[in-house]
C-alpha cells in the first residue's frame, strides 16, 4: 500500500480525488486570517471560508478542495511529542450547502481505501454521542456502517471528542465523524475500537456544519449544511510511511539532521529538543515568508513568532549548539516545501529577521538565565521579578513559567499581569507629548508630510491592491519615507496614479478628524494599524472624511498624529523616489510642496 510517500504526491492525489468529485481547487490562503480579530492565525482550512459557511455565494461554486497552511499556537508549550506541530498542512473539501453526510463519507471512505488503500480492517470511526445541542449522530454510523466499518469499529463519544469548532470564539461549527488508522501490528489488531489506544491515529475529520455560535455561547442553526473536512498532510504520510514518528517524515528528517550535524547530538537521545527547534524553526519560517508576513514583536501574531523563535534558541542552547544557528536550520525547510513560492520569494527577509531576532536575544539570554537562577531559588517567582526577566532580557513570560515549570517552581501570574499593566499606563503617560509614527519633530512641514504619508497608503491600496501593508515610516521636516508591502517596482503608470490620488484627496480640502477610541472599536470601524505594532488599550484614530464615499472616508488610520486639520493645508504631494528595500518591501520617497 505505499505507493504514496510524499506530501506532494498525497496533495495531487488528493486534490484530484475530489475534482473528479467535481471539487474546484483554491489556493491556500494567507496565514494571518484578513478582517478577523477573533483569531490570530489560520489554523484550519475552513477558517478562511467561514463567511462562505455561513451563506454567501463562492466565486467558485459549492464544492471546494485545497491543502491550507495552517499554524496552531494553543499547545506552543506542549511540542515535543511525536505529533504535535505549531504549523501543519491540512487537506480539505467542502460542501456548502450542497451534499450532506452520505457523500461526505463515502468519498471519505473511498479516498482512504480505494485511493490511498488502506485495507478496511485497519480503519475505525467516531460518531457524535449526542447532547443538549444536537442529537446522537446516528446517520453517520448507519452510512459507515453501510460501507463495510463493522459496529465494534465505531464509537459514539460527547462534544469535547466529536464536535468541532469554532475556529475562534464565535462562527460555523457542527458534530464530526473522525476516521482512525491502526498503527500497531497485525497481530494484535483488535475487533473492538478504543479510542484512547495510542495505536489508533486519527487521520481525518468530517464535520457536518450546521450550526453557528453566536457571542452569547447561543447555537443557531446555519442557513446551510455544510461539510468541512480535514486531514493532517504530516500525520498521514506518517502513517502510510508505516513511521510512529512525524519527525521522521520528509518533511522534517531534513531539519533534524541538520540540527544532528549543528549540535554534535544523536536526535535519538534528545528528542524533545529537537522536535522543538525542528517544529519552532519551521513555523516561524512559514510566518515571515508569509504572503502577510509579520516581524517579530511584542504583540499579536508578531509576539508568538517571536515565543517560537526565541524558544527554540533556548532548546538549542540546552543542546549545547554554540553560536548562532536559526538561519541554519530555516534553510533546511524551504526545499521541502518548493510549491510554497512566497517563501523563497521572501527568502533574504526571512533570514534576516531570524537572524537579528537571534542576535537580540543571545545578548540577554545568558544574563537572563543567570537572573533566573537566582529567582528560582524560592519556590515561587514573583510578577515583579518575571516583569524584570521580560523587560530587562526579553523572556516571553510563557519562557519564564516553563523555565520554571522545569525546576518545580511556580510564577505569580496575577502579579506579571499587574506589573505588565502598570507599566503599559506609565509608558502611555510618559509618551504622551511625543511624537510616535517615525515623527523627527513636530514642526508644520512634518505634519503636512505625515498626514501625506495617511493619503499615500490608502492611495497605494487602491491603485496596486488592498493587501499592501505598512512596514515602516520615518518623517523629516524635508521628506518623508515610507516602506511597504509589494513584490514589483511600481511601472510610470502606477506611480502617477499614486501621486495623482493624492493630490486629488488634497485639492479637495478633506477634513482630518481625530478620536480617542478604545483599540477593538478601532479596528471594527476599519481603522488601520502598523502590523506588529504595540498598541495601547485607547487610541487615537485619524480620519480623512470624504462624503463621497460610500464609508464617508477615504482613510482611516491609528495614529499618535499629529496632522494638519485639513488636506489642503498640505501643498502639493511629489514622489521623488520608488525603490526596493528588501524582498517584498518598496520604499517610496516623496515631499510636499
Ligand atoms: N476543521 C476541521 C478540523 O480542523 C475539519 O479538523
Amino acid at each position: 500500500m505505499v505507493k504514496i510517500k510524499t506530501r506532494w504526491e498525497l496533495i495531487k492525489a488528493y486534490v484530484e480525488f475530489f475534482k473528479s468529485k467535481k471539487h474546484h481547487e483554491i489556493p491556500s490562503a494567507s496565514l494571518i486570517p484578513e478582517n478577523d480579530p477573533t483569531v490570530l492565525f489560520t489554523t484550519a482550512g475552513m477558517h478562511p471560508l467561514v463567511s462562505y459557511l455561513q451563506g454567501q455565494r463562492h466565486p467558485y461554486g459549492r464544492r471546494l478542495v485545497n491543502a491550507q497552511k495552517c499554524i496552531r499556537t494553543g499547545d506552543i508549550d506542549e511540542v515535543g511529542n511525536e505529533t504535535h506541530h505549531t504549523f501543519f498542512e491540512m487537506l480539505g473539501n467542502w460542501s456548502l450547502g450542497d451534499y450532506w453526510k452520505k457523500d461526505a463519507i463515502e468519498f471519505s471512505f473511498e479516498f482512504l481505501t480505494r485511493v490511498l488503500e488502506i485495507p478496511v480492517e485497519r480503519l475505525a470511526v467516531s460518531c457524535f454521542a449526542g447532547d443538549e445541542t444536537a442529537p446522537r449522530d446516528g446517520e453517520s454510523a448507519e452510512i459507515w456502517k453501510s460501507l463495510g466499518i463493522p459496529e465494534e469499529r465505531i464509537v459514539f463519544l460527547s462534544k469535547s471528542e466529536n464536535w468541532w469548532g469554532p475556529a475562534g470564539e464565535t462562527g460555523p461549527c457542527g458534530p464530526d465523524t473522525e476516521m482512525f488508522y491502526w498503527i500497531g501490528p497485525e497481530e494484535v489488531l483488535p475487533e473492538k475500537f478504543d479510542s484512547e489506544d495510542k495505536n489508533w491515529v486519527e487521520i481525518w475529520n468530517d464535520v457536518f456544519m450546521q450550526y453557528n455560535r453566536t457571542k452569547e455561547g447561543r447555537y443557531e442553526s446555519l442557513s446551510q449544511k455544510n461539510v468541512d473536512t480535514g486531514m493532517g498532510v504530516e500525520r498521514t504520510i506518517a502513517v502510510l510511511l508505516g513511521l510512529d514518528d512525524n519527525y521522521k517524515t520528509p518533511m522534517f528528517w531534513p531539519i533534524i539532521e541538520e540540527i544532528e550535524l549543528l549540535s554534535g547530538k544523536k536526535y535519538e537521545d534528545n528528542k524533545k529538543e529537537f522536535r522543538i527547534i525542528a517544529d519552532h524553526i519551521k513555523a516561524a519560517v512559514f510566518i515571515l515568508g508569509d504572503e502577510r508576513g509579520v516581524n517579530p514583536s511584542n504583540l499579536g501574531q508578531g509576539y508568538v513568532l517571536r515565543r517560537l523563535i526565541r524558544r527554540a534558541i533556548r532548546y538549542g542552547k540546552i543542546l549545547g549548539i554554540e553560536g548562532d544557528f536559526t538561519v541554519n536550520v530555516a534553510k533546511t525547510v524551504l526545499p521541502i516545501y518548493p510549491d510554497y513560492q512566497e517563501l523563497h520569494r521572501n527568502h533574504k527577509f526571512i533570514y534576516a529577521e531570524l537572524e537579528e531576532e537571534e542576535k537580540r536575544f543571545r545578548q540577554t539570554l545568558e544574563k537572563g538565565l543567570k537572573m533566573f537562577e537566582k529567582v528560582a531559588k524560592d519556590e515561587i517567582i514573583s510578577g515583579r521579578e518575571a516583569f524584570l526577566l521580560f523587560q530587562s532580557f526579553g523572556f516571553p513570560i510563557e519562557m519564564t513559567v516553563e523555565l520554571a515549570n522545569e525546576r518545580g517552581a511556580k510564577v505569580d501570574l496575577e502579579e506579571y499581569n499587574e506589573e505588565f499593566k502598570k507599566h503599559q499606563d506609565l509608558s502611555r503617560t510618559s509618551s504622551a507629548g511625543q511624537f510616535k509614527s517615525g515623527l523627527a519633530d513636530d514642526s508644520e512641514q512634518t505634519k503636512k508630510l505625515h498626514t501625506a504619508t495617511h493619503l499615500l497608503v490608502e492611495a497605494l491600496k487602491r491603485v496596486l491592491n488592498a493587501d499592501v501593508k505598512q512596514k515602516g515610516s520615518n518623517i523629516t521636516p524635508a521628506r518623508s519615507r515610507f516602506d511597504f508591502s509589494f513584490e514589483r517596482k511600481l511601472t510610470d503608470e502606477e506611480r502617477q496614479a499614486v501621486e495623482d490620488l493624492v493630490n486629488e484627496k488634497i485639492s479637495r480640502g478633506l477634513e482630518v478628524k481625530r478620536e480617542e477610541v478604545p483599540l477593538q472599536e478601532a479596528f471594527e470601524a476599519g481603522a488601520q494599524g502598523e502590523f506588529g505594532a504595540k498598541y495601547p488599550d485607547v487610541v487615537s484614530v485619524y480620519t480623512v472624511v470624504e462624503p463621497d464615499e460610500e464609508k464617508g472616508y477615504f482613510s482611516k488610520e491609528i495614529c499618535t498624529g499629529p496632522h494638519v486639520r485639513n488636506t489642503k493645508d498640505i501643498g502639493k504631494f511629489k514622489i521623488l523616489k520608488e525603490e526596493s528595500v528588501s524582498a517584498g518591501v518598496r520604499r517610496v520617497k516623496s515631499v510636499v510642496e
